[in-house]
């Protein structure tokens, strides 16, 4: 008889349960500040709370569609009708819906890197394999290279993702270098967890109309701050948002979270608030350290500041480990670029930011 290891498709077996170590620890220890994940650290508006309670209690009930809803992000973003979004349970539910539709095992997905892990682990578990482009680091910023992603296309390539702005560098990519990949036709993903901090006229979501294989995903984890409801949609071509709609679990957003995200796009005064707190804390930060000498901060659109203290002669785990000790979560990153001086603070409370400032300050710039 087999065992029953020998039953696992070869490209999951052996593959351990993705963990956030850091939000694991988080929760955990409640007394720490969450400074590691791109959360928002306001809580939901009253208004969402309210729609919150109103469908707790229907609760009892299957959700439907989510034509209502579908129907408010079209109109917010100058699209038909609810046909051209799809909905997902945060948006990476909406990557592996979009991956398992274009991805067979041993094709390839390009990513631009360092970027967000959430597409080499929806890849992977499909047996694909991810084809990473590197930024390009000069003069104090990572630059996107749009020649460098065009040119690693081969026959087998099924999809581009790219984030705008990028995950963890914060920056975004040129209008014209989204139509040069967009001109390829090979699904082309655009990641826009973050656009609303910029402001919507940064969204590629125009080039949908000319171009059916691009693909514009969105999130209400960030600006909107509401990480733990889970709602994540995608922006398409109605019939490409058909055919992969297809593929979606039955009643993959709940009712709750449907109901919830509804409240949050027509609560736009909320939006703007944490949209305008968001951005002078980042101005805030990005001035306070860049005093410091030999750190790198990176200049950002989004919620999170990426930094390369590798010229302080410091770590960059080391600074997330002493932030720890101080009781602030950080992000480290792996080592690049011949640095290992790269961390990423995401933007906290006025309290939180400015004790950030400190232990950076303070770690940095002691013997
Ligand atoms: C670039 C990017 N895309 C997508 C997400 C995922 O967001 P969610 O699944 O919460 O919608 C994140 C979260 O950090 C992100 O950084």
């Amino acid at each position: 008889m087999k065992k029953v290891d020998e039953y696992f498709v070869p490209w999951v077996k052996g593959i351990p349960m993705y963990i956030s170590g850091h939000i694991e620890l988080a929760w955990k220890k409640p007394e720490l500040h969450r400074m590691m994940s791109n959360e928002n650290p306001n809580q939901p508006s009253d208004k969402v709370l309210e729609a919150i309670n109103k469908y707790a209690r229907l609760g009892n009930r299957y959700p439907d569609q989510g034509l209502v809803v579908r129907g408010k992000i079209a109109e917010i973003n100058g699209l038909a009708g609810p046909e051209n979004v799809m909905l997902g349970n945060g948006s990476s539910e909406v990557y592996d819906n979009i991956f398992r539709c274009f991805l067979q095992v041993g094709e390839e997905v390009i990513q631009h890197t360092p970027c967000f892990g959430i597409y080499k682990l929806r890849g992977t578990i499909l047996g694909g394999k991810m084809v990473s482009v590197p930024m390009v680091y000069k003069d104090g910023r990572l630059l996107y290279d749009p020649d460098a992603v065009l040119n690693a296309i081969t026959d087998k390539t099924k999809i581009i993702v790219i984030a705008n702005p990028n995950n963890p560098t914060g920056n975004f990519m040129d209008a014209k270098d989204f139509v040069r990949i967009a001109e390829t036709g090979i699904p082309f993903i655009v990641d826009e967890a973050y656009v609303e901090y910029a402001g919507l006229g940064m969204s590629q979501v125009g080039l949908i109309k000319k171009y059916k294989n691009v693909i514009i995903t969105r999130t209400l984890s960030k600006a909107y701050g509401l990480a733990g409801l889970r709602f994540g949609y995608a922006l398409g071509d109605k019939d490409v948002i058909g055919q992969i709609s297809a593929a979606l679990l039955p009643w993959n957003v709940g009712t709750i979270p449907m109901w919830a995200a509804l409240a949050a796009f027509e609560d736009t005064e909320a939006l703007a608030f944490r949209v305008k707190f968001n951005n002078s804390e980042v101005d805030y930060i990005t001035e306070a350290l860049s005093e410091v000498p030999g750190l790198v901060v990176f200049a950002t659109k989004a919620n999170y500041i990426f930094f390369d203290c590798g010229a302080t002669g410091k770590k960059g785990k080391d600074m997330v480990a002493f932030a720890e000790q101080k009781g602030l979560i950080f992000r480290p990153e792996a080592a690049k670029y011949d640095s290992d001086g790269w961390f990423r603070i995401t933007i906290g409370t006025k309290e939180e930011n400015r004790m950030a400032v400190d232990v950076v300050k303070e770690f940095l710039t002691s013997k």
